[in-house]
């Protein structure tokens, strides 16, 4: 699969057929994992976790038996890196044919915490299951899925924008237009979709328009995280050299210069 098949695909996984990772998978995710590299070049660091062994679930996992975490230093942009790194791996393991499910809010994150033996210095955003998916969905992920209306995404009108906030982009390029689709298609917190492009020229600024509730008492934000997702879909499809440097475009209340991706 490439990668526009493999984002178009991908689906958060809930419920699961029960069967441990087979020794191959497993073999393969622990090599991937060893090192997944991200523009910010802030190491995110990953474990597997036997959700038996210490005791983990989710209220909407069903039939899995094992997570995947990952701890990073408490640095700046760890979010968006942790983001970045992490959507690497769900990618990696859809084309296993293994589901996983982002999870930052639907677990009991103490415990997650003293299983992946989480320092000071440290955090750990996210866990996700990792598993093969059931044949059928769980009437409660079912009902999720429609709640949260997680097949579907806004407009690329809401989204992408051509010099400043008040121009749609109309973009010419297919690897463009293909790129843009994939950030469409990532997936977020709540499928809030937070992430905004705007192009000037070869740069492509990406700002977060902040939903409320989403910094947590620690102090970071979650819809960092899925700035980086966005930020590993664009990239991986087109490359570019990632730049922070605020160009100062004019925003709305609530948004926020990210980073920016000079192709
Ligand atoms: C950073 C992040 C945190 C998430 N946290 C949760 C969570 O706590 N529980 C959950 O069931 N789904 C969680 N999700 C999954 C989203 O709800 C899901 O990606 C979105 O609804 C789109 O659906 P899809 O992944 O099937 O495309 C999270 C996703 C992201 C990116």
């Amino acid at each position: 699969m490439d990668l526009m098949e493999l984002v178009k695909t991908r689906r958060s996984v809930r419920t699961f057929d029960g069967r441990p990772l087979s020794k191959e998978d497993e073999g393969k995710l622990r090599a991937y994992m060893q090192e997944i590299p991200n523009p910010y070049g802030i190491p995110v660091r990953f474990l597997l976790l036997d959700a038996k062994k210490h005791g983990l679930s989710s209220p909407v996992i069903v039939g899995e038996s094992c997570y995947v975490t990952a701890k990073a230093d408490k640095v700046p942009h760890s979010e968006e890196a942790y983001g970045y790194s992490f959507e690497q791996l769900v990618l990696y393991a859809w084309s296993l044919g293994i589901g996983t499910t982002w999870i930052g809010g639907t677990m009991k994150r103490s415990l997650f915490e003293r299983a992946a033996d989480v320092q000071a210095g440290e955090w750990m955003f996210c866990v996700s299951p990792l598993g093969y998916p059931a044949e059928k969905m769980s009437v409660r992920e079912s009902v999720m899925r429609k709640t949260i209306k997680a097949d579907e995404r806004k407009s690329a009108e809401q989204l992408f924008f051509d010099g400043d906030f008040s121009t749609p982009l109309a973009a010419k390029d297919e690897k463009v237009r293909d790129a843009l689709e994939m950030v469409r298609w990532a997936p977020s917190a709540t499928n809030s979709q937070p992430w905004r492009v705007v192009r000037a020229g070869d740069a492509f600024h990406f700002y977060l328009a902040h939903t409320k509730g989403y910094t947590s008492k620690a102090g970071w934000d979650m819809q960092k995280i899925d700035m980086g997702i966005a930020l590993c879909h664009f990239m991986g499809a087109l490359g570019g050299e990632l730049v922070l440097s605020d160009p100062g475009i004019q925003t709305g209340e609530g948004t926020e210069y990210i980073a920016t991706v000079k192709l």
